[in-house]
């Protein structure tokens, strides 16, 4: 059975984290999330008295296409105990957070997943992607970064508290301009800054990029030895850049720090435009190419009218949605000169151009994945070639969908 947890359970919700997720929790880093446990969102699976599974959800925000900022639930904190597993809990707390988000109000969920199959079957859909590279970049030098102005602008070190003051600005700033991105959760900033010790900072240096005396970007990175990697490495942790002087100074600076062999990236867009300015590209090799975040439509009608489209058309698309029935029907949206959508519910039964499992419209919903591309795996059914095309041209975005936030 699922139920939110009482107040004296929080504890032992940690508990089920650090069973479910093979892990401990540092006491400082407990301590943050007891202070960031949001009661009424947090779920427990019941076994009798025991408590064997759990989940979360927070407020965020999403960037839609369009650069549409739109309320968002993002879902965290998603395990069961090793003791308790495959029999039905993940379900049985999919079901009641997906029934009381909608009755909240909340049209939209995103979440990251630690395996690629668990979530498609609740109707969450890959959204984004990311990629992680590795740059072998002894002599490796940028090419023509006169292109850009760089003139005034610097890289410099800040320390933790700082960082702590100019990140979360900059990184706000930015997100409104891609769509994918998800504000950075509660404890997201204690993650990537570091808790309370240095030691939990786990050796990482922060660098701010600043033009005119005013911050415009950052990077955080850490250097280390890896095994079976010859020299030392930079991890690049997170780049986040307002402009694209920021972008290449921070590049720039990290391509030159001594005394480093090869830089490592965490995730970061597919089309990470850097490597065209590489001298020598091939040397930006990716690592692995995956899905990031994953999507859930909790409302189709609002959330297809909330993201932006990019060309005026006409489209009925028939979803189905077998653990929202709420969601199963046609919806015709049109799109005419501002670039939002009108939808409308229509009965059931009638004709659709596209026809598609609510998990799939998810993955077309931040407009990285091509619904033609889907259409030729059988993903999605199109009535026409033609209504594919208008398929390919309302939903498909202008850049990649990315999140710099995992979460
Ligand atoms: C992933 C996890 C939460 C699943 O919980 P669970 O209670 O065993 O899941 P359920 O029994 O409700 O399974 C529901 C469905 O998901 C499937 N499923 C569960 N875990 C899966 C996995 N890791 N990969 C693929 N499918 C999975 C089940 O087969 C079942 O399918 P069905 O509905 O077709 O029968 C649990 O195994 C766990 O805590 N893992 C470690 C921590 C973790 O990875 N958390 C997820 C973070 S995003």
């Amino acid at each position: 059975m699922t139920t939110p947890v009482t107040h004296d359970e929080v504890e032992s919700v940690f508990e089920i984290l650090e069973r479910g997720f093979g892990e401990r929790i540092p006491s400082a880093y407990r301590q943050a999330l007891r202070k960031a446990t949001i009661p009424d969102r947090l779920l427990v699976s019941r076994d009798g008295a025991e408590i064997a599974g759990t989940v979360t959800s927070e407020p965020a925000q999403m960037t839609l296409p369009g650069e549409v900022v739109a309320p968002v639930a993002a879902v965290v904190g998603v395990a069961v105990l090793p003791t308790h597993r495959r029999q039905g809990r993940l379900r049985s707390m999919m079901r009641y957070q997906l029934d009381d988000l909608r009755a909240r109000g909340e049209d939209l969920a995103v979440l990251t997943s630690s395996e690629a199959r668990i979530y498609q079957r609740f109707g969450y859909g890959p959204a984004t992607l990311a990629s992680t590279y590795r740059l072998e970049k002894r002599d490796l030098s940028l090419l023509w970064p006169e292109r850009v102005d760089l003139s005034g602008v610097a890289v410099r070190f800040v320390e933790r508290d700082e960082a702590e003051r100019h990140f979360p600005p900059l990184l706000a700033a930015h997100q409104p301009t891609r769509a994918g991105e998800v504000s950075r959760l509660r404890l997201g900033w204690e993650d990537l800054l570091g808790v309370t010790t240095e030691d939990e900072q786990k050796g990482r240096f922060f660098v701010e990029c600043v033009q005119a005396g005013e911050p415009v970007g950052y990077a955080v990175y850490r250097i280390g030895r890896d095994p079976g990697v010859s020299g030392r490495v930079l991890h690049l942790v997170e780049l986040c850049a307002l402009r694209d002087s920021s972008y290449l100074a921070l590049w720039s600076y990290l391509l030159e720090v001594d005394l480093v062999d090869t830089l490592v990236t965490g995730h970061r867009p597919t089309d990470e435009p850097v490597r065209w300015l590489l001298s020598d590209p091939r040397r930006m090799v990716p690592l692995r190419t995956g899905e990031h975040t994953y999507a859930r439509l909790v409302e189709v009608a609002a959330s297809l009218a909330a993201r932006g489209y990019f060309c005026d058309g006409e489209l009925t698309v028939a979803v189905t949605d077998p653990f929202c029935e709420w969601n199963t029907g046609r919806y015709h949206l049109s799109v005419e000169g501002n670039g939002t959508a009108a939808v409308e519910r229509l009965p059931l039964g009638g004709a659709a151009d596209l026809t598609a499992d609510v998990s799939v419209l998810a993955s077309l919903y931040l407009g990285g994945l091509r619904p033609s591309a889907l259409a030729q795996i059988g993903l999605l059914e199109a009535a026409s070639p033609r209504a594919l095309a208008t398929a390919d041209r309302l939903f498909l975005g202008p850049v990649p969908p990315f999140s710099t936030t995992s979460f």
